[in-house]
């Protein structure tokens, strides 16, 4: 009898659920126990716990988030008190392996975990997709979607009312959200972490299409896009951490072409939601993928998604957090 301990941790990705429910239903398959941590890494290291039934993956397939909870836990691996405690939590629990669900940090975590010779899984869900060695992580589709839709309802209102809207997206330090986004949700200009871009880019795009006929823009920014390479020391200093750079952006517009010009901030409505169809596959492969692993004892990998393909990686191997092909975004120039 194995006992597999499940936890989701640091900011939630809709389509985890579906990896819940896998890992349950493949292990109860092998007639394996599930121990589930509450609220990621620090119920972990608390040890709040359950052993899983049936009954508590029933009916979760549609839910967004995650119904263990979870945390921001970035201070994990500072402290070597919550190594201790962790195993701790797996002898006195008699678990023999850990899978772990969650954003970059949290690979990053369950990285730090095996190198201290715990046998454990990652399988990465974000809907940042900023994971690398994975095409697509859990959540990422749901979230454009999201992104996709928000700008279906925006052109409609800009074009009627012609006017400049800036649009900020998520993204945790990479461009995906932005740029898949906007690309299927037809942006008029997309700006993200990856390229540099100007104030002057963004007021002569938008003259330009103006100039064509095409009496409203759409900006999508990813949050983390940074300042543009034309802004003065003094806005800069006041802005301070980038509060109230999309006003300051949405002034400069308004002012150099005379269109009226609204921010918004799609912020945490991004992670929201019923998971697509296309998140759930993937988080039941992620699942069902990682307890096989557990099965033929391997661990110390992350599941990953390439080329059509589930397979895996070392959770070693998780060093730097994945950036766009800047390919794609000179090809979603051609629709501008
Ligand atoms: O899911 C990751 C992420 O969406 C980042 O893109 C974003 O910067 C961050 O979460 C914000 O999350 P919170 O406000 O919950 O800390």
């Amino acid at each position: 009898m194995k006992r597999i301990g499940v936890f989701s941790s640091g900011r939630d990705a809709p389509g985890t659920n579906s990896i819940i429910r896998s890992i349950a239903r493949t292990s109860f398959e092998y007639s394996y126990e599930v121990i589930a941590f509450r609220n990621g890494l620090k119920g972990l290291i608390e040890d709040d716990s359950f052993l899983m039934t049936r009954k508590d993956v029933s009916g979760i397939l549609p839910l967004g988030g995650t119904i263990l909870g979870t945390s921001v836990y970035d201070h994990f691996l500072e402290n070597p008190q919550h190594l201790v405690a962790v195993k701790k939590t797996m002898t006195k629990l008699s678990i023999s392996a850990l899978i772990g669900i969650g954003s970059f940090a949290t690979m990053k975590a369950c990285s730090f975990l095996k190198e201290a010779g715990i046998p454990i899984v990652g399988i990465p869900a974000t809907i940042d997709n900023n994971i690398p060695f994975t095409d697509y992580s859990v959540g990422f589709f749901t979230a454009t979607n999201y992104v996709s839709e928000s700008l279906d309802r925006l052109h409609t209102t800009a074009s009627s009312h012609h006017r400049v809207f800036l649009v900020e997206v998520m993204g945790g330090q990479c461009g995906w959200i932005a740029l898949y986004g906007g690309l299927t949700g037809g942006a008029d200009l997309i700006i993200i972490p990856e390229k540099s871009y100007s104030i002057q880019e963004i007021k002569s795009h938008i003259k330009k299409r103006e100039n064509e006929g095409k009496h409203f823009s759409i900006v999508v920014l990813a949050d983390t896009a940074g300042f543009p390479s034309d802004i003065s020391e003094k806005d800069k200093e006041s802005l301070r951490d980038h509060n109230g750079l999309l006003q300051f952006l949405s002034k400069e517009v308004e002012k150099e072409t005379g269109m009226e010009t609204r921010q918004l901030i799609l912020g945490h409505l991004q992670r929201g939601g019923t998971p697509l169809a296309s998140d759930r596959l993937l988080g039941t492969l992620f699942g069902n993928s990682s307890v096989k692993s557990i099965r033929r004892g391997e661990t110390g990998t992350m599941i990953v998604y390439r080329n059509g393909s589930i397979s895996q990686i070392d959770l070693e191997k998780v060093k730097e957090k994945k950036p766009v092909n800047l390919d794609l975004l000179n090809t979603a120039r051609i629709f501008y």
